[in-house]
């Protein structure tokens, strides 16, 4: 299929000809996230024609179970806790939230969109840009689908010799292409190594060097508190594994795989599986107390989903979300929890039935 031109598209070309190439870490920030121009900076409606897929974020039963989660955190604390959500996509998750807790909270959502911050508020939401200009103090911290998000950089593995990095280049035709040259940073070896991972020959992963940062910030403002993140990916040993000899960089353009990453610059989405190895050790780093990772399916059916009443008095239609959040070959299996905590604290929410 053609490629179709956009005004990223161009504006990236651009860059690349004064410039030179650009990681595709650069890249997929600009495709993602540029303010004007990016796939997320027209705040599409998740679930929409020309948006990302349905998520989680989408169903009130989720927003029931995250709302018992805090409520357990709260309880086992015996204080209330400010909560942040990380990636607020439309408000829609934060806004049901709300809805299901039972005493008023001070809510916050971080999001680097401006279109999508600008949804947030219009949901009545508390919208930040900025994580740093919060104070540390009692926080329940979560995130639905937003690690998947963040942008990558991709390199390919070289055998015994260091791996190179794919850069995003122009070919002869003047069109998008990807190209190996050194790597851009040893942090990308030093992650590799910290997994014990060896890429071989010729083999594509995606590194997200991003992680860190926003667990530091997430560190700092968290005391004492809960971190949940809600996410597809695995450990680096399978993640980085032959099975995925090509990466898992995936792309869509409405709602349909592109298999092209420059395919409609951005007006696609660009997600690629979360390495929770490195999520791990980075928050182990940051202070926190890691649990192990549990599906989707078995951490919403702890938090009490089966007893999940909508607000329509639509029995079926409660017991259909509920089934598709749970379903072993769905959602329920395709999204794991991260749970951390900061030291010395009960054992975070849904990893045991609660009453
Ligand atoms: C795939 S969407 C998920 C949105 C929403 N959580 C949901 O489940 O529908 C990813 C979200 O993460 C946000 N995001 C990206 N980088 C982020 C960061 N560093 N901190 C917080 N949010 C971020 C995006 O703007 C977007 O709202």
């Amino acid at each position: 299929m053609n490629r179709i031109e956009t005004e990223l598209g161009n504006a990236l070309k651009a860059k690349i000809r004064t410039q030179g190439p650009m990681t595709f870490r650069d890249f997929m920030a600009a495709a993602l996230y540029d303010e004007a121009m990016g796939f997320y900076a027209r705040a599409p409606r998740i679930g929409s024609p020309d948006g990302p897929f349905d998520t989680n974020a989408k169903f009130q039963a989720f927003a029931y179970a995250m709302a018992k989660a805090i409520i357990y955190a709260e309880k086992a604390l015996g204080f209330p806790l400010r909560i942040l959500e990380l990636g607020g996509g439309t408000g829609q998750l934060g806004k049901n939230i709300i809805f299901f807790l039972e005493n008023a909270h001070e809510y916050l959502v971080l999001d680097p969109s401006p279109g999508l911050r600008a949804k947030q508020k219009q949901r009545g939401l508390h919208a930040i840009k900025d994580i740093d200009c919060l104070p540390p103090g009692p926080t329940f911290v979560f995130g639905n689908e937003v690690l998947d998000a963040l942008p990558v950089h991709r390199v390919m593995g070289m055998g015994d010799e260091e791996p190179l990095e794919l850069y995003v280049d122009l070919d002869e035709d003047g069109e998008f292409c990807e190209q190996p040259n050194p790597l851009s940073t040893m942090k990308l070896v030093e992650r590799l190594s910290g997994d014990r991972v060896q890429l071989g020959r010729g083999q594509v992963a995606e590194i997200c060097l991003e992680l860190k940062p926003l667990l530091k910030s997430i560190g700092r403002v968290v005391d004492p508190g809960y971190v949940i993140f809600v996410d597809y990916g695995d450990r680096a040993s399978n993640l980085y594994s032959h099975r995925h000899r090509n990466g898992t960089l995936r792309s869509y353009y409405h709602q349909q795989h592109a298999y092209d990453p420059f395919f409609a610059v951005g007006q696609q989405d660009l997600t690629a599986d979360v390495d929770y190895t490195a999520v791990y050790v980075i928050a182990e780093e940051v202070g926190f107390e890691v649990e192990e990772p549990v599906s989707q399916a078995t951490w919403l059916r702890n938090l009490g989903i089966m007893d999940y009443k909508g607000t329509t008095g639509d029995r079926q239609s409660d017991q259909e979300e509920v089934d598709v959040l749970t379903r072993p070959a769905g959602l329920g299996s395709a999204f794991d929890v991260l749970i951390f905590k900061t030291k010395g604290l009960p054992e975070g929410p849904g990893l045991q039935p609660v009453s």
